[in-house]
């Protein structure tokens, strides 16, 4: 699984006023993880975020405010009511187990001694490792919350490269993480994934344009980007390709999809009967007429039709025009002529 990017709906610890005004923007851009906190709108408000997460396909966290145990148990509670997947953070894991007990919600607290109001991560790199060890060996967890960048420790990749070896389930890292080189070296690190709220909102990551849908659509893209989710391929145009070459019998390779390669042909006269051991072969008809010949019929394929030639069965393709241009679909091993001896068999097949 690719690295996780959480957009929070939230501002200084309080989710915003137009959390759902942002969530559509969020859910346009098609972005998956998605979470709130208990504070600063009603219930039924936050009822109806999830619900609009959630019926997106998108996984929904709610984050622990603070770090007083009434509040981290109301929170607990709140992730019940609400029904979020996630439950992230937190640090009173024998208080909130049994709150989450029979609910189906993912608990990710917090690794490490967390002091102050904006939370502070204390502690040496060992001290939080060892406190991650622990936690994450607990029935109920599912994976660590790290507040890495609220640490004052010097090497922060380190610290999440230690936490996330000693817990051995995902962590997520949060708060703080504004650049995509922050990104990069959280991901180099092995985190599963990280959280952006107040840096989006405040348009402080790095974008041409501005407001929340450049910044998120920048996120998504490096996020992308990282996790190897972006194509190489650009568009093709037939009547270009096909103009790029002139020889007839002679597949040129246009693209390949799995095992299966698109070949561009152009057929003139006859060519020899054969059949395919274990190829399937389609032959789509882009400029003229082809005659396919079996051995029980005939059948005429005109411009914008196709037909599918199954393995083991004997065909001779016929072109009825000077040359018929053919987009053809089979498997990467298919040779041209089959299991026929015939001297316009090719084996090396040049590319378009
Ligand atoms: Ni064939």
């Amino acid at each position: 699984m690719g690295l996780r990017f959480i957009f929070m709906l939230t501002r200084n610890d309080r989710t915003v006023a137009e959390a759902a005004d942002h969530l559509q923007t969020a859910l346009s851009l098609g972005v998956r993880h998605i979470g709130f906190k208990d504070v600063g709108l009603p219930i039924e408000d936050l009822k109806a975020l999830n619900s609009a997460i959630k019926a997106k396909g998108a996984t929904s966290y709610l984050e622990v405010v603070s770090l007083d145990r009434e509040s981290e148990m109301a929170s607990a509670y709140g992730a019940v009511e609400i029904g979020v997947d996630v439950l992230l953070g937190g640090t009173r894991v024998d208080d909130v187990l049994p709150i989450l007990d029979g609910s189906d919600i993912q608990y990710y607290p917090f690794p490490g001694e967390i002091v102050g109001h904006p939370s502070i991560l204390v502690g040496s790199i060992e001290d939080i490792a060892e406190s991650a060890r622990l936690l994450a060996a607990r029935d109920g967890v599912h994976g660590l919350d790290l507040l890495a960048y609220r640490s004052a420790l010097q090497d922060i990749p380190a610290l999440i490269s230690a936490v996330c070896e000693a817990a051995a389930k995902p962590v997520i890292v949060a708060g703080s993480i504004a650049d995509p080189e922050r990104i990069t070296s959280v991901k180099e690190a092995g985190a599963a994934g990280f959280t952006i709220g107040t840096a989006a909102l405040d348009g402080e990551y790095p974008t041409d344009d501005e407001g929340l849908a450049a910044q998120l659509a920048a996120i998504v893209r490096d996020v992308a980007t990282l996790n190897g989710h972006l194509s190489p391929f650009g568009k093709k145009n037939l009547d270009l390709a096909f103009g790029t070459f002139e020889e007839t019998w002679s597949p040129r390779i246009a693209g390949q999809i799995n095992n299966m390669q698109i070949k561009l042909a152009k057929f003139e006269g006859d060519f020899a009967w054969h059949f395919h051991e274990t190829e399937d072969e389609l032959f789509l008809v882009h400029r003229g007429r082809l005659l396919m010949r079996f051995r029980d019929r005939e059948e005429i394929i005109q411009e914008g039709e196709f037909i599918v030639v199954p393995h083991g069965v004997e065909h001779c393709p016929v072109a009825l025009t000077e040359t018929c241009e053919v987009v053809l679909l089979e498997p990467a091993t298919t040779i041209n002529t089959g299991t026929a001896q015939d001297d316009r068999r090719i084996d090396d097949l040049a590319t378009v």
